[in-house]
C-alpha cells in the first residue's frame, strides 16, 4: 500500500486570499503551493496597476509571517466595463491575467463587465501581450435556471469571445459540468481549472438530507455525472486541465446567514482531497501533472524544483480557522482526508 508520495511543488491557478483582518491567517492555509493565481474581486476590486502592486505587497507581508515559506502570487486584473487597453499596458508588468467575471455572477463581482462585446479591444491587447484572460462561465441573466447557467454561457457568451479573438488565451474557471469538460476538449488555446470540492461533491451533497452552506459554492455544484465527468478530466491525460482550487474563504457569519455567502474554504486540506481521490481512481502517479506542472506550462512557467510529500496517516481535524474577524469553517469533503502534506503549514499541527 502506497503512504507517501513525493511530486514537485504544487502550484494553485485560482486562489482568494482575500484582504484586512483575515489576509494572514487564509495567505498561511495556502502555504503549501509554490504559486496561486490570485483572484481580484475585493473590496473594492483590484482594478488598476497600483491597486495590484499595492495587494500583492500586503499578500507578501502575510506570506513573511511564516519563517521559511516561498509563495508567489501571481497577481490578476479585475475587467470592468471602464477598463481600457491603456490599462492592460500599465498592468501587464505587474499581472500575470485579467479576470472577467460577468456583472452579478458571483461574489464581489458588481463592479464586473455588463457589454463584453465593447470589452474586444482590451482582450485583442490582451492577446497581443500573452495575457491570460481567466473567465467566471456563468451567465448571470436571471431567467437560466442555476444549475444551466455555465452551460448556457458556453454557446452565448464564450463561443463568441473565442470567434472575436482567436489568438487570446483563455482559462474557463471552476468548470462544473461535463458540457463545459467537453467544450474545453475541442477548443485550441484554452484550459480549464477544476476544484478539489467539485471533484468530490455534487448537489445531493449540498441538499439532500439537510441543507449543507459550507457546500454552497458557485458555479454551483451540479448532479453526479458532471462531477464524474470532471474527475475522469482531472485524472486524465488532457493536459489542458489543472488545478485551481477556488478557495473562497468567509467567516461563518456569513456563510450561515439566511442569505448565506458562495464559497468554499478548501486551501489547507486541497492536496489531502485530491491524494485521496487520485489514489481511489488508481491515478497517483497523475496527480504531479493535474496539480504541479500542466498549469505552469499552460501559463508559460517552469514547474518548481522544489517537492512537497504527501504522507498518509491519522484524519486531519477540521476544525475552523480563528480570525480576528472570526472563525472560518474548512471544507469537509465527507470522507476522513488521511493524506496531508508533510510539515504544512497550512495545517498547522492537526
Ligand atoms: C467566490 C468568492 O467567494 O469570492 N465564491 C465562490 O463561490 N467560488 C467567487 C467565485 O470564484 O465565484
Ligand atoms: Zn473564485
Amino acid at each position: 500500500m502506497t503512504d507517501t508520495l513525493t511530486i514537485r511543488r504544487p502550484d494553485d491557478y485560482h486562489l482568494h486570499l482575500r484582504d484586512g483582518a483575515i489576509l494572514a491567517a487564509v495567505t498561511k492555509g495556502s502555504l503549501d503551493f509554490g504559486r496561486a493565481i490570485i483572484m481580484p474581486n475585493l473590496v473594492p476590486p483590484v482594478v488598476d496597476a497600483a491597486m495590484v502592486r499595492a495587494y500583492r505587497a500586503r499578500i507578501m507581508d502575510a506570506v513573511s509571517l511564516t519563517p521559511g515559506a516561498s509563495f508567489e502570487p501571481l497577481m490578476t486584473l479585475y475587467l470592468t466595463d471602464d477598463t481600457t487597453p491603456a490599462t492592460i499596458d500599465a498592468a501587464a508588468e505587474v499581472c500575470t491575467a485579467a479576470k472577467l467575471y460577468p456583472a452579478h455572477a458571483t461574489t464581489n463581482s458588481a463592479s464586473g463587465v455588463n457589454d463584453i462585446d465593447a470589452l474586444t479591444p482590451v482582450l485583442e491587447r490582451m492577446a497581443e501581450r500573452g495575457m491570460v484572460l481567466c473567465i467566471h462561465g456563468e451567465v448571470t441573466d436571471h431567467s437560466v435556471d442555476i444549475f444551466d447557467r455555465e452551460a448556457v454561457f458556453l454557446e452565448r457568451v464564450l463561443a463568441p469571445i473565442r470567434s472575436r479573438v482567436p489568438g487570446l488565451k483563455i482559462v474557463l474557471e471552476h468548470v462544473s459540468t461535463r458540457a463545459a469538460v467537453a467544450f474545453v476538449k475541442e477548443a485550441p488555446n484554452m484550459a480549464a481549472t477544476i476544484t478539489a470540492h467539485h471533484l468530490v461533491i455534487d448537489r445531493n451533497d449540498l441538499l439532500a438530507g439537510g441543507i449543507r452552506p459550507h457546500n454552497y459554492c458557485l458555479p454551483i455544484v451540479k448532479r453526479r455525472e458532471d462531477r464524474e465527468a470532471l474527475v475522469a478530466a482531472a485524472t486524465g491525460d488532457d493536459d489542458r486541465f489543472f488545478f485551481g482550487s477556488d478557495s473562497a474563504p468567509h467567516t461563518d457569519m456569513k456563510k450561515l446567514g439566511c442569505c448565506g455567502a458562495a464559497g468554499c474554504f478548501t486551501a489547507p486540506v486541497a492536496m489531502g482531497i485530491l491524494a485521496h481521490l487520485f489514489e481511489n481512481k488508481g491515478r497517483l502517479g497523475t496527480l504531479e501533472a493535474f496539480a504541479s506542472t500542466r498549469g505552469a506550462a499552460f501559463y508559460g512557467l517552469a514547474p518548481h524544483d522544489d517537492t512537497i510529500t504527501l504522507v498518509k496517516g491519522d484524519p486531519v481535524a477540521l476544525e475552523p480557522i480563528a480570525t480576528p474577524d472570526g472563525p472560518i469553517t474548512l471544507f469537509n469533503p465527507g470522507f476522513p482526508i488521511t493524506w496531508r502534506v508533510e510539515n504544512s503549514p497550512a495545517l498547522d499541527g492537526r
